[in-house]
């Protein structure tokens, strides 16, 4: 099968990229509105970007009416209006369902902790709480914004953020760094309403990487 993204419609692009862009890492972020109320969305479209300084990304896209979601609106930076911070909560086993309920659309303001039952925590570096629940939580200053269509529906926009403070529930970490993915149980999202576990030893392997990859 051969396809041109200009042929297909939006909705069948993000179904093409969420089918084929998998697993995705999930980061349930956290932010808070300019006047100090708290905000839970779950984002797959989430990754690390760099160690120097340490830095994540995530993509909240535009709403069907071209606005952006409550979670840009407050982790924009100052400058554009925002509070320029977030916290990313990594998605766990232990909290999956309050994770999807956190993608509710609720009215701007309206706190999703209140929706899902998960609890806000006061984090230590920056002002939006993280959540207890969560075996990871890096709290983040927003760096940058790039919008890839500007107040267009589905227009994508990708926050980066500098990590500030890292938060990791006693046991998942050694003192080495090294995280225990049973411990971890995160959860990562596949294409349609498709999730995946990571917590079971047979679902993982090992192997090393350039020419003595090949000699397995
Ligand atoms: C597991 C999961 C992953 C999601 N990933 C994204 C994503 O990467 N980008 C996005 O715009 N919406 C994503 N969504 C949908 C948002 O969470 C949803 O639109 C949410 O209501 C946004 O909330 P907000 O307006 O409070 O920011 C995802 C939903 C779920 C359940």
């Amino acid at each position: 099968m051969e396809l041109d993204p200009r042929t297909l419609s939006v909705a069948e692009r993000y179904k093409l990229l969420i089918g084929v862009i998998v697993p995705r890492p999930i980061a349930l972020v956290s932010t808070i509105s300019p006047d100090g109320r708290p905000n839970l969305a779950p984002f797959s479209f989430f990754n690390g970007v760099g160690s120097n300084p340490m830095t994540v990304l995530f993509c909240p896209a535009n709403n069907a009416d071209g606005s952006e979601k409550d979670t840009l609106r407050n982790a924009k930076p100052v400058s554009e209006g925002g509070t320029g911070e977030f916290v990313v909560n990594v998605a766990s086993e232990a909290y999956e369902r309050r994770m999807a309920a956190c993608a509710e659309p609720l009215g701007y303001g309206e706190s999703e902790f209140a929706l899902s039952g998960l609890s806000p925590l006061p984090s230590a570096r920056v002002r939006p709480p993280r959540v207890l629940e969560s075996p990871v939580s890096l709290e983040c200053r927003t760096l940058q914004v790039i919008r890839t269509n500007p107040g267009q529906p589905s227009g994508g926009n990708i926050v980066i953020g500098e990590v500030v403070h890292v938060h990791a529930e006693e046991g998942v970490m050694n003192e080495r760094l090294h995280t225990d993915p049973a411990k971890l149980a995160a959860i990562g999202r596949m294409g349609g309403s498709g999730y995946v576990r990571t917590a079971g030893a047979a679902q993982r392997f090992e192997m090393p990487m350039g020419r003595e990859a090949l000699k397995g």
